[in-house]
């Protein structure tokens, strides 16, 4: 089944505990294998330019699997030639480009499309021209927003990070304001022929508001699932994820 509302899977932290032992599990295939049987619409992984979770060989067992099964696999990645090339040599059928710091934690902030229009340009059409479908991780910025659809992207995934951490924390003032500047990006980007996914730090106290956003076709959620894997299994936390999703889209009287 296909939804309105589509759901990636991101299993890159499945391989960050199998790194951690330096073992062959749990493998990030296998979680691919359960999100799908879930109910995932796609699997999204990173291959990060230090190798820290999913791997190359990863990406290869990764690739086939989402073939085989007919879902797609949104390769996550840095704007730089090592990873254009694994890109266009595995011809995902979608590539998120995102900004890559190598101290980071985690994916902080947006790609900088305005600063980067030069490097990301050519990229955006290469990975088009492989036949990927092109998004890029971005902050609710009007002019990121716009400078996205110049450079050619098909969609805009919109960082979610500052939204989900202010309401964990409380800070009612910061949710509205990122808040606002999520849906406010969203219809920004539809007008201008974008289509919207959201992702980072999502989980099921913040699913709801994002679900409910018209706008959004998509959205890519990772750590909190497999972070509830651990207590409820894989499988069950994703229908959860789901069924959140689906619950807020009805309540908007949106279509699922
Ligand atoms: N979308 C993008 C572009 C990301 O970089 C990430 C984190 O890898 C996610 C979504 C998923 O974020 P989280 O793991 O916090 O759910």
């Amino acid at each position: 089944m296909t939804h309105a509302l589509r759901l990636g899977v991101n299993i890159d932290h499945v391989a960050t505990i199998r790194n951690a032992r330096g073992e062959s599990y749990p493998e990030p295939i296998r979680a691919a294998e359960v999100a799908i049987a879930a109910g995932a619409d796609g699997i999204t992984a990173h291959l990060r330019e230090d190798r820290r979770h999913i791997s190359d060989a990863d990406i290869d067992l990764l690739s086939d699997l989402c073939r085989r099964r007919g879902k797609p696999l949104n390769l996550e990645m840095a704007v730089t030639d090592e990873m254009l090339a694994i890109a266009l040599s595995h011809r995902p059928a979608a590539a998120c480009l995102v900004p890559e710091r190598r101290e980071e934690v985690t994916t902080e902030g947006g790609l900088d499309v305005v600063g980067g229009h030069n490097r990301i340009a050519p990229a955006v059409a290469a990975l088009k021209a492989a036949g990927s479908r092109v998004s890029l991780f971005v902050e609710a910025d009007p002019a990121q927003i716009a400078a996205s659809a110049k450079v050619g992207a098909a969609v805009v995934e919109l960082h979610t990070g500052a939204w989900c951490e202010a309401m964990r924390h409380g800070d009612a003032a910061k949710a509205e304001l990122t808040y606002a500047r999520l849906r406010a990006g969203a219809a920004q980007a539809v007008a201008l022929g974008l289509e919207v996914h959201a992702g980072h730090g999502i989980d099921y106290a913040t699913v709801g508001p994002i679900a409910a956003i018209p706008e959004v076709a998509e959205l890519n959620i990772g750590h909190f699932l497999i972070g509830e894997a651990i207590f409820t299994g894989l499988d069950p936390a994703i229908r959860r994820m789901r069924m959140l999703m689906d619950a807020a889209r009805v309540a908007e009287g949106v279509s699922v």
